[in-house]
């Protein structure tokens, strides 16, 4: 057994790649941070290279920055508690997948949407910023924000910024984001020893 890697973020049972290490989903954020805009291309570019099934890119993707109508429009729409922590970020990325087309489902759609979620999240730790993504928000008045077809389905929200712990954060949300991060062990998710 190696031992435990407590350097990073993430108390890891063996070394695993250092932005996956350190990813995390934090809720405190600071409203004086601004993504440039090559950043924020930087994000939309990651999720364009995520693999999918018979690399049908079923995704699409809306980006806000705070301080824009859209931004504003989509925090209309998240969830009570979504709505106290991330109008603090500094863009709102909203993922859409293309679940019908010609009439047939498209396979694999939100199978392939979460792994562009998931480069979008890496590629925000790679800018030294954290992702948060949210499916906390009114999946209707979302679709008619950015006039979306009806086999185009609003997935996440995800928050995009650099995490704060100051007193500009609401004390529940630091408090929360300072609690113990916890997730079942390597013997648990798998279905059989490693062969
Ligand atoms: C599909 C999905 C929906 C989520 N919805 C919300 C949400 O509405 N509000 C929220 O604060 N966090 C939400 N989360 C964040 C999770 O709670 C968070 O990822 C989880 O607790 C693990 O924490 P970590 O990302 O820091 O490892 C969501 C995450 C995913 C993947």
């Amino acid at each position: 057994m190696t031992a435990l890697d407590t350097t990073a973020r993430n108390a890891t049972s063996v070394p695993i790649a250092p932005l996956l290490a350190e990813r995390w989903s934090p809720r405190g954020f600071t409203a004086s941070h601004e993504l440039s805009d090559e950043e924020a291309r930087s994000l939309v570019e990651a999720v364009r290279w995520s693999p999918s099934f018979m690399n049908d890119q079923p995704w699409r993707v809306a980006l806000a920055r705070r301080g824009t109508a859209l931004f504003g429009g989509i925090v209309q729409t998240l969830a009570g508690f979504n709505q106290t922590w991330m109008p603090a970020v500094s863009a709102i990325a909203v993922l859409v997948t293309e679940t019908e087309r010609d009439g047939e489902a498209v396979p694999y759609a939100e199978y392939d949407a979460g792994q562009a979620a998931a480069h979008l999240s890496i590629q925000a730790a790679h800018l030294g910023l954290w992702a948060h993504q949210a499916a906390g928000f009114d999946q209707a008045e979302m679709s008619e924000l950015l006039g979306l077809s009806a086999a185009q389905k609003p997935l996440t929200v995800i928050a995009i910024g650099e995490h704060a712990d100051t007193d500009e954060v609401p004390e529940k949300i630091r408090e929360r984001d300072a609690r113990p991060r916890e997730r079942r062990s390597v013997d648990e998710i798998l279905l059989a020893p490693i062969a």
